[in-house]
Order: structure tokens, then C-alpha cells, then sequence
């Protein structure tokens, strides 16, 4: 705005147009009822464009004399304008402060609302505790894929093309029956797909060493799958440690320590396991493995826990390590047999059938 609208607009020696311009903002400020109110009324009288303000800025349009008198006269009034949105403003904040202590107000003695949280399932528990162990002793943990191809679930492992493990009683073919045109060929292409849901972990045996190669310690805890009934002691989906050990000069007695040394870790210092002949394709010698379990029902007794045994140098030339330079061994046991022995679970529904009040029994650490 230009200087002589400004001195059209308000005279700067006009008291009484000050002071009516004075009550009005001090009406206003007084009857703002919050604090968008106030902010209003004060960007109305004292903002640029209020009455004081630009009675302010016409003095310097006045002759000399006249400027001393109307500074005097502007400046008090301004300054109680001032003042009083000042005031008002404390008291509009703790006013605001007051109530919104009483609106936010919490009630510490009224009774909680509970909502269950849930519990991580003991079989995923018990498989980090086993990855504990081995992380401990300096493995690794290594992962393989659910579904598998044919080769590495049995081939890369030393089973005959007439394995009976590979027949359909046992095995879940992906996409179609291992004969093409069978009763349960998906379809063109399908039979040909040599896909399976892996039967046990022992693949990522084949898969760490071709990733890893020699030497090679791992741990794989991991589902698989069998064409099982869903029984007391069996189901179609449950969950294997695998371990494999690749080194210079290794030994059964390697193998017996490291399997004392689990046992220990999952049933207590008593715990301990003996190895009874057995045959796996992948293992030679192979060993069926029980352990020591003073909890058994009817006294204290040996359990089947797992199989082991010395790599096969077949399995280890095909996973591309030489077997006159290195030797290994390997074991896998099944992790709801472990979980079911160490808290005495006699029906294998409880474990599968993820009703959380089972689960909640185990808390955070099993
Ligand atoms: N894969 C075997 C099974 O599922 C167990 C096993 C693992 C045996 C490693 C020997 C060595 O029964």
C-alpha cells in the first residue's frame, strides 16, 4: 500500500480514531474463545495491515514536530495491544493444556484388555536350539530346496534307479508319475518334470558340497515329506537335521563325539548314543543311532534316534570331492521325534494340529 492511501486511511495524530481502534482489538482479544480465535484478532490489530500499523507508518509522512507527538501517541497504544494478545494467549494455552490432560486421560487401575498373542510353535523352537548347538561347535547352517529334483534327493546320493525308496508309496512326485501315460500322469510334459517334495534333508548334503566344497561342516534343519497316514507317531509333513561333515582324516570316532556331544546337548548330561549296523545308500558304513533315554516309559531304555555313517565316496566324487583326499559323515534324525522323547508328547496330532494352547505350554524357550 502506498504512503497517501495510508494517510487517506488513518491519521496518525486521530486519538480518538486510535483509541476506538485500540478498544475494538482489546474487545476482540478479549472475546477470542481459542486459540485460532486469537491468532485472528491478532493478525487484525497488530499485523501490517491493522490500524496501529499503518497509523505506525504514516508518520513518516508527517512534518517534524508532528512525528515526535504521534510516536507517542502510537507506540503506548500498540504496545498495549501487544500486551494483551500476549496475555490472552497464555491463558487460551493453559486452558487448552488443562483440558487435553483431562480428554487424554488414563485410567492405570481399570482392568486390561488381553489379546492372546500367539507362541512360536516348539518344532521351530527346537529347530533353533539344534542350530545353536552346531553354531557353537562352528558349523554353519546351511538350506536346501523343498521341492527337489529326483537327482538330488536320490541320484547325487547313491540310490539305484530301482530304489525302493523312489516308489510312489513313499515319495511326493510334482507334476505328474515317474511313467509317462501312468494313472496319475498330470499331462504332457508333467511326467517328465523329475520333480519331489524332498523325502529327507540329506540333499543339501549334495547341494553344500557343490556350493561349498571341502572342507565343510553343516547343520540343515528343514521340512520333508513322506507319503505317510497322519498317525500317533507319523505324518505326511515333518522336519529333519541334517548334518555333514567334509574334512582331512575324519572318522567314525568324529562322528560318535559329535553325536554324544547333540545328544547331550538336547536330554542333559546323562544323555548318550550307541550305533547299531545299518545300510543307507548314501553312507558307508551306515549306522542306525539310539540314544539313552532315562525318561522312557517302562524304565529307562535305548531309542531309535536317527541314521548316520561315512559319506559314501560315491556321494562325495559326485558332488565333485575327491574321496582319496577327504572324508565325511553325516547323520539326520527327525525333529518331532526329538521334540515328542524330550517332552514326553505321545500323539503326534498335537504337534500338527496348531491349536496355540499346545503351543503356549512350551513358552518362549524350549
Ligand atoms: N536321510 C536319512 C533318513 O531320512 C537319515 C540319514 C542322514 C542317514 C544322513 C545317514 C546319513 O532316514
Amino acid at each position: 500500500m502506498s504512503t497517501p492511501d495510508i494517510q487517506a486511511t488513518v491519521d496518525p495524530l486521530d486519538e480518538a480514531a486510535l483509541d476506538a481502534a485500540v478498544e475494538q482489538a482489546l474487545a476482540e482479544i478479549a472475546k477470542a474463545a481459542d486459540l485460532d480465535e486469537l491468532k485472528a484478532a491478532r493478525t487484525a490489530h497488530t499485523g501490517d495491515r491493522s490500524t496501529l500499523a499503518l497509523a505506525n507508518r504514516a508518520i513518516g509522512t508527517l512534518p517534524g514536530p508532528d512525528k515526535a507527538r504521534a510516536g507517542k501517541l502510537i507506540g503506548p497504544r500498540r504496545g498495549r495491544v501487544n500486551k494483551a494478545v500476549a496475555a490472552r494467549q497464555t491463558q487460551l494455552e493453559a486452558e487448552r493444556d488443562e483440558r487435553v490432560l483431562v480428554e487424554e486421560a488414563v485410567d492405570v487401575t481399570l482392568p486390561a484388555v488381553r489379546t492372546a498373542s500367539g507362541a512360536r510353535h516348539p518344532i521351530e523352537s527346537v529347530q533353533e536350539r539344534i542350530a545353536d548347538f552346531f553354531v557353537g561347535l562352528g558349523w554353519e547352517i546351511a538350506d536346501g530346496p523343498e521341492l527337489e529334483s529326483e537327482w538330488f534327493n536320490f541320484d547325487a546320493l547313491n540310490f539305484g534307479p530301482d530304489h525302493p525308496a523312489r516308489q510312489m508309496q513313499d515319495t511326493f512326485y510334482v507334476g505328474g508319475t515317474r511313467t509317462a501315460g501312468g494313472p496319475q500322469d498330470a499331462g504332457a510334459g508333467a511326467a517328465s518334470s523329475n520333480l519331489v517334495l524332498r523325502t529327507h534333508t540329506s540333499p543339501v548334503q549334495a547341494h553344500s558340497m557343490l556350493d561349498r566344497g571341502a572342507p565343510l561342516y553343516i547343520a540343515c534343519p528343514g521340512k520333508v515329506f513322506r507319503t505317510d497316514a497322519l498317525d500317533q507317531t507319523h505324518t505326511p509333513v515333518f522336519h529333519q537335521v541334517e548334518g555333514l561333515a567334509v574334512d582331512k582324516g575324519l572318522t567314525m570316532a568324529n562322528l560318535v563325539g559329535t553325536l554324544d556331544a547333540f545328544a547331550r546337548a538336547m536330554f542333559g548330561p546323562e544323555a548318550r548314543t550307541r550305533l547299531r549296523p545299518s545300510f543307507f545308500p548314501f553312507t558307508e558304513p551306515s549306522a542306525e543311532m539310539d540314544l539313552w533315554f532315562p525318561q522312557k516309559r517302562g524304565g529307562a531304555g535305548w531309542i531309535e534316534w536317527g541314521g548316520c555313517g561315512m559319506v559314501n565316496p560315491n556321494v562325495l566324487r559326485t558332488a565333485g570331492i575327491d574321496p582319496d583326499e577327504y572324508s565325511g559323515f553325516a547323520f539326520g534324525m527327525g525333529i518331532e521325534r526329538t521334540l515328542m522323547l524330550r517332552h514326553g508328547i505321545a500323539d503326534m496330532h498335537d504337534i500338527v494340529e496348531g491349536d496355540v494352547r499346545f503351543s503356549t505350554q512350551f513358552g518362549t524357550e524350549i
